[in-house]
């Protein structure tokens, strides 16, 4: 069952101007519904502009509302700061940002080219300080306040093994969020960051759980105590309570929404340690199989 409508009150980001990084799939196409149901002007950006814009027109459709799809790979600074130029040409500041872009796969740290490591970093390090800091210093030139929201991961704390890349470059996203929230909690800037555990979306797990289903069956629930997967409208509640009104003095905290899983079994990768060259082998050709597809259809 959908809660959002028992937990928040119609209307709560009337006046939102809000941009969802990846907003057109997975966990930031949820987000982007959530905030758009609430009356928020949302923008949401991704690499693929089919996907942004067929996300944005089928949700408009369903909601009503304002949805605005841009094109921008989060790795080009300058094409960042031309999207943010445009976005506030178009209706003045943002009020709000969610860092939901991301890039991950699982691999053996021995098999990753140098190539690879910064596929990843460049992406979810990198990318999302560029993100942060063009929007950041536009708030206080324009003295505005404003609310970040970065989507890490529970590895931010204990590591994970097959994921090192990410697992490193959430967690310097995670000291970005302490640091930043005491360095600039003083222009009424905060930055807080949400730690989902499995939520299956096909971009991860056709990355992180490969020929697995999506839906979360395939036993990877019995590391989970509650017996099961996180559903996409608790995490978009959570990042509504954080983004919306009320929640002005939470600053700086990253909040797990994983069933206690990280407290439990640690929510990593240490599993895949017993497996073999062959599979290996068969993950990495399935992986590079998805990645192939999902090229093919970029635009930038
Ligand atoms: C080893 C691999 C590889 C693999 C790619 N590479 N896949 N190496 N094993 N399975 C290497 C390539 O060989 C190449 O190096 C380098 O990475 C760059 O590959 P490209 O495909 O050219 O990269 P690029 O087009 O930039 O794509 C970036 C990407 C891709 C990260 C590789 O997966 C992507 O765009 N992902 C976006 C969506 C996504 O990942 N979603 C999941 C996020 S989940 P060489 O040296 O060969 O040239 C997440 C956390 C979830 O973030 C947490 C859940 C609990």
């Amino acid at each position: 069952m959908d809660t959002s409508k028992l937990m928040f009150k119609d209307g709560l980001l009337d006046g939102h101007r809000i941009l969802v990084t990846g907003g057109g799939t997975g966990l930031g196409k949820e987000m982007t519904e959530g905030f758009l149901k609430l009356g928020a002007h949302v923008y949401i950006c991704g690499r693929r502009g089919n996907v942004v814009e067929e996300t944005a027109a089928e949700l408009m459709e369903k909601h009503g509302g304002t949805i605005t799809p841009k094109v921008c790979d989060i790795r080009v600074a300058d094409a960042i700061d031309d999207m943010v130029s445009e976005i506030w040409a178009d209706g003045g500041a943002l009020t709000g940002l969610v860092n939901n872009a991301a890039g991950n796969f699982i691999s053996r740290t021995e098999d990753l080219s140098i190539r690879g490591f910064d596929a990843i970093a460049n992406i979810v390090f990198r990318g999302t300080f560029y993100m942060t800091h063009n929007i950041g210093k536009r708030w206080i030139d324009e003295k505005k306040t404003g609310s970040v929201i970065s989507i890490l991961t529970t590895w931010v704390w204990n590591g994970s093994p097959f994921t090192v890349p990410s697992a490193m470059s959430k967690a310097g996203i995670n000291v970005m969020t302490q640091s930043l929230a005491s360095e600039w909690g003083r222009y009424g800037l905060r930055f807080n960051a949400i730690a989902p555990g499995a939520f299956p979306t096909k971009g991860a797990w056709e990355r992180l759980s490969p020929g697995t289903s999506a839906d979360g069956s395939g036993g990877m629930t019995d590391a989970i105590p509650m017996g099961r997967v996180g559903e996409m409208h608790e995490l978009s509640n959570l990042a509504t309570f954080l983004m919306g009104p009320g929640a002005e003095y939470i600053n700086g905290q990253t909040i797990a929404i994983d069933g206690a899983t990280y407290n439990a079994t640690g929510g990593n990768f240490y599993q895949l340690s017993k497996l073999g060259d062959e599979q290996w082998d068969a993950i990495r050709a399935m992986i590079k199989g998805s990645n192939e597809k999902d090229k093919a259809a970029r635009s930038v």
